[in-house]
């Protein structure tokens, strides 16, 4: 394959890695970035709080996307938490999109959890499931597939990614077999569409034929940003509506409502896994 050139540093990344360093000398053990309404790893000890607006020049402007980045501690280990990300349907560009992730990475915080709201498209799942993507390779991306960041590398990152993929894996089984209250997870196949409409059933219809698993409008970018880089990147998917034929769909509320419940075990999970 040919060598496709880096493209050069986006400069609000070294802008927003010399605040984060100010913040904290200690570079985190893994970060969390958390999709609409995904509310896990709250009040950490020790947390020091900075806004998107501050580190990164913009908040998000998506209800359930707080905007903001913590530090602080779980069983002493350091992580940041990211609470919202910016989307290309709200018009950004591929950039600011993925200037969360590729600070992480900049600043060599060696994992990257990545969480979603997604649509069931598998009729297994239920709403309130927690699926996670199988492997770096196990996404769709019809529409985001235009400016990976460093194509020419991304094969090298295959299996360290899904060192953490199955890392996570092997926690939700633990948990489950150990906790009663812990339902498993699901794994499979996610499709990151532009958005920001949902989808219509034929478009639905057709991505089952594609043996897509859930579908939503992010975490792809950040996927294909860690690929090629030492961060090792995972995601998790929390189902917040599950697409049947001839059934009304739920609006932004109640995928918010979805996401707060199981938002308690995906905090489980997470603990465990750090
Ligand atoms: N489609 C796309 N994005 C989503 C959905 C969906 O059904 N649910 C939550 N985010």
């Amino acid at each position: 394959m040919e060598q496709i050139a880096v493209k050069p540093l986006y400069q609000p990344v070294n802008q927003a890695i010399e605040l984060l360093k100010k913040l904290s000398p200690e570079i985190p053990q893994a970060a969390f970035v958390l999709g609409s309404g995904v509310n896990v790893l709250e009040s950490l000890p020790e947390t020091k709080t900075i806004s998107y607006q501050e580190v990164f020049g913009k908040s998000p402007g998506v209800v359930g996307h707080a905007g903001s980045l913590s530090l602080g501690r779980v069983g002493g280990k350091l992580v940041a938490v990211l609470r919202g990300r910016f989307h290309l349907y709200e018009g950004y560009d591929w950039d600011l999109v993925i200037l969360a992730a590729r600070t992480m990475i900049e600043w060599g915080v060696p994992k990257l959890y990545l969480t979603n709201a997604a649509g069931g498209l598998n009729t297994n799942f239920n709403v309130g499931d927690l699926m996670l993507i199988k492997g770096y390779r196990d996404h769709l991306s019809p529409k985001f597939k235009q400016t990976g960041l460093i194509p020419a590398l991304a094969k090298e990152a295959t299996n360290c990614q899904n060192q953490l993929t199955a890392h996570i894996s092997k926690t939700a089984k633990a948990l489950a077999s150990n906790d009663n209250s812990f339902r498993s997870i699901q794994e499979g196949v996610y499709v990151g569409l532009l958005g920001p409409n949902y989808e219509t059933m034929d478009e639905i219809e057709m991505l089952k034929k594609l043996k897509c698993d859930a579908v939503g409008m992010s975490t792809v970018p950040e996927l294909l940003t860690a690929s090629g880089t030492k961060t090792e990147a995972a995601a998790i998917s929390v189902v917040t509506n599950v697409w049947k034929p001839d059934e009304a769909m739920g609006g932004h509320e109640e995928v918010l409502q979805a996401a707060k419940e199981a938002s308690e075990r995906l905090d489980k999970l997470f603990r465990a896994c750090i």
